[in-house]
Parts: structure tokens; sequence; C-alpha cells
């Protein structure tokens, strides 16, 4: 059988395994302590939603590199994209020779994202960060002015302006002094929005902690950018709701203000459309720009900022680029990624994997005392664990047990939330419906042995 159509498997007697220890071990030796990995496979291969270790063991992988996987490990047709690529040349360096990858993925990009305006560009980089970074630089550059806005609990990355935006200040400890002109507002986070509040008020409230940045903070007409994630990953899998969104629009468009969708993790049919934005443009309010990464290339280093011609070419000459942007190796493959996704229906298969896993997780929200909440669009689900449902206090704990108990087990989950009580569900949109139900089951069975 091949990889890609396994269920997982442990066959050694401990994990890590004889060899996965050895490496585990050298890594102890050679790889700053601050890049921390907390789990005990080492990969050998890796097909489609499954990954095989040195030692022969099988894990069924639900995190997909942090959402970089959405089309599976190593697709055959990426492959051979790449190989193919390079077969003629890896990089030419936009700024001095023109490759034509680089055209055909921008015009499709152009074509596809869901932003503002009739004509679009897209400019390309290498992660996430860089994406958001460049956004915010675009966005500088458009409107002249030089503040931006982000939100609690939003994570953008960690290059120093991205630390910045990053509300988590773990992710920056002792980095500082940091860019000035940042200022944040409370993100709809309407699971624990304040107590006794309608749905509908604390949207108002959420709104609300938006305009009070104007007086307590920076004035609309020195803000550049409100910078959202349309649904916020790291910082717990939250989906914005519309009616904040609808608001947030309506501010950015009477202050003359650039929307940004932060859309690394939500992009490439994660969320049940190949945009989040999408959600947002059928409801009339569409961003300016979307910055996005991770699965747009399937694993090969690439991101993008996507937004209208007038918007982009308003930026200075010389102040966006870099050496490997839109590397030809990288668009190769984020070329193949969407007629991957378009060919074989993924946009659909994601809304089709989130219904079930939402019909899973919700018995168990049902059932289980520590699950207090399942939220998501699409294949991008988080589960949050409570100590009880009343007092909805954070189970951090649980979180790290169900980690490390399931991982035993061969399926790979993370944590995600400001109080790291998140379960994230991030497999590759190719994973088979057995192996999906035999996640459900060795993650079932751990809840059971926690509680
Ligand atoms: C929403 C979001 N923005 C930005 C980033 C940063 O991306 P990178 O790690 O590629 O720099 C991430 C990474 O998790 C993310 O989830």
């Amino acid at each position: 059988m091949m990889l890609k159509d396994s269920l997982p498997k442990i066959v050694t007697e401990e994990l890590p395994g004889p060899k996965a220890k050895e490496v585990l071990e050298r890594r102890k030796n050679v790889v700053p302590d601050a890049v921390r990995c907390i789990y005990p496979c080492v990969m050998e291969k890796a097909e489609g939603a499954m990954i095989e270790d040195v030692d022969g063991n099988i894990f069924l992988d639900w995190i997909g590199g942090v959402g970089v996987l959405n089309v599976g490990h190593t697709h055959p047709d990426l492959v051979s994209a790449v190989q193919e690529q390079a077969t003629k040349y890896f990089h030419g360096m936009f700024n001095v020779v023109t490759h034509e990858r680089y055209i055909e993925l921008a015009e499709k990009l152009a074509a596809v994202a869901p932003v503002n305006g009739d004509a679009k560009k897209v400019m390309f980089a290498n992660s996430g960060a860089e994406a958001d970074e460049n956004a915010v630089k675009i966005a500088k550059g458009y409107t002249k002015r030089p503040n931006i806005i982000v939100f609690t609990g939003g994570f953008h990355g960690r290059t120093m302006l991205t630390m910045t935006m990053t509300a988590k200040k773990a992710y920056a400890h002792g980095m500082g002094p940091f860019p000035d002109g940042v200022y944040r507002a409370e993100y709809p986070y309407l699971y624990r929005k304040p107590e006794g509040m309608t749905e509908e008020a604390a949207i108002d409230y959420y709104v609300n902690s938006l305009k009070m940045v104007f007086e307590n903070a920076s004035p609309a007409e020195y803000v550049a950018a409100i910078v959202l994630e349309p649904l916020q990953g790291e910082g717990g899998f939250i989906p914005a709701p519309i009616e904040w969104i609808k608001a947030v629009r309506s501010i950015c468009d009477k202050e003359g203000i650039l929307m940004v969708a932060d859309e690394v993790q939500t992009g490439f049919a994660r969320t049940g459309k190949l945009f989040a934005s999408e959600y947002w443009k059928e409801a009339g309010c569409a961003p300016d720009i979307i910055a996005t990464a991770k699965s747009i290339a399937g694993g090969v280093p690439l991101s993008a900022v996507i937004t209208s011609t007038e918007i982009m070419d308003a930026v200075p000459k010389g102040t966006i680029g870099g050496t490997y942007g839109g590397n030809a190796l990288a668009c190769a493959a984020g070329l193949k990624v969407l007629e991957v996704i378009e060919r074989d229906h993924l946009v659909e298969r994601s809304a089709e994997i989130g219904k079930r896993c939402f019909e899973v997780f919700g018995s168990w929200k049902e059932k289980y005392e520590v699950v207090g909440d399942v939220r998501g669009l699409g294949a991008m689900i988080g589960i949050e664990f409570v100590k009880d449902k009343t007092t909805k206090e954070p189970n951090a704990q649980i979180v790290n047990e169900l980690v490390a108990a399931c991982a035993q087990k061969g399926l790979l989950i993370e944590n995600a939330g400001i109080y790291g009580n998140v379960i994230r569900f991030l497999a590759p949109l190719v994973i088979t419906d057995e192996q999906l139900e035999a996640g459900f089951e060795i993650f079932e069975n751990a809840i059971k042995e926690a509680i």
C-alpha cells in the first residue's frame, strides 16, 4: 500500500524510536532551543496526509506544516512541476531577468484574489511575515500615512515589524525596541465576549474598541491600514463575524484606510473558499490588500501580496522587492497548486471535511465538559478546551496532554490560542475519509483517557 493511503501505525516499542532519538539528540546540539519542537517524529518521507518516520512509524498529519500542505505532502504533480523547472533554471532574480512562471502565477492570482479593484498586481516574497510586512509598506506607500491598526490575538510573524504587529508578546521577549505606529484594537473573540452581552451588542463593543484607537492612539487620518486575519490562526482559530467585518470595511471607507486581509494561514482552499476573503466579498466588504503564503506553493517557500494596480503602483520605486521573491521553483509549484486545487475540487473537499469535523467535534462538545467551543470555516477548525463550561477557564494542561498522547498513537495535532488551550485542525485536504475517521478515534480516545 502506498504511504498516502496508509493509516497511522506505530511499530517501535517507544516513541521516539531508536533512529529518531539519535537525530533528536543531534538536533539538541546544533539547533537553537528557541526553535521549539515537542514532537517525536523525524521524517523519512511523506505523502498526502501521512508521514513515515526514520524508524518506519506512520503518522497522520493534522498539522500540515501549519497550514502549508493543503494539497498534501509530495503531491506527484507538484514534484514533477518542480523537477521540470529544476532542469531549466532555479533562479533568475526578478530585478535582473524575467521568467514567465512569475508572470503566469501573478496573472492567475490577480484573476482569482477577491480584492477590490479591476486591474490587479501581485508582488512575491518568501514567507508570511514578509508578505505582511510588504502589505503594510504598500499601504503606507499608497496612503502616505504612518500608522497601522492590528488586533488582540493577531499573529503576523517574527520580523521586527510583524513581531510588533503580533499580539502575543511571548513571541517578542527581549526583542525591543519595536517600531512605532502599530496600535491594537480588540478582535471579536465571541466565545469570550464580555459577560452577559448579546452577540449583537458584543460586535458593537468590538467595533467601538477599534474606533477608540482613533481617539486614544492615532487619529484616523494617520492610519494607513487595518490588518486582520479573516479567521485568526495562532490566536485560537477564531472566525471574524461578518457583521464586524462589514463595520470595519465601512470605517476604512469613511476614513480612507486600507483593509488588509492576512490570509497567510487561511488561503488556498483551507476555509471552504480559495480565499476566506471571498466570504467578505460576497457580503460586499472585500479587502483592499491580501497577503498570503503557506499553502501557496505546497511547501516551497513563497508568499504574495495582491492588490489593485492603483495601490500597488503608488509605492515608491525600490522600496519593495528582494533577491528570492518569485523564485522560479516556487512559482512552478505555485502554478501547480492552483491547478490541483481546481482539478481535484479541493475547495469543495475542504467544505466536506469541515462538515464532518463539525459533526464529530460538535458531538464531543455535547459529551465532554472540557470541550468548550468548536468553531471555524471549511476545514480550518479549532476546538477550545476549558476546565468547565460555565467558567470557561482555559485548559491548556489537557491540550498539552492530548498533543503528547495523540503523537504517541501516530496522530500529529497542534495547539493554538492566546491561552494555548485550542487544538487546531489543519490536515491536508487530500486526507482520505478513512484517515480522517482514524484521527477522530485516536483523538477521542485521548480525551477519554485525559479526563
Ligand atoms: C496569519 C499569519 N500571518 C503570518 C504568519 C507568518 O508566516 P511565516 O512564518 O511564514 O513568516 C503566520 C504563520 O503562522 C500566520 O499564521
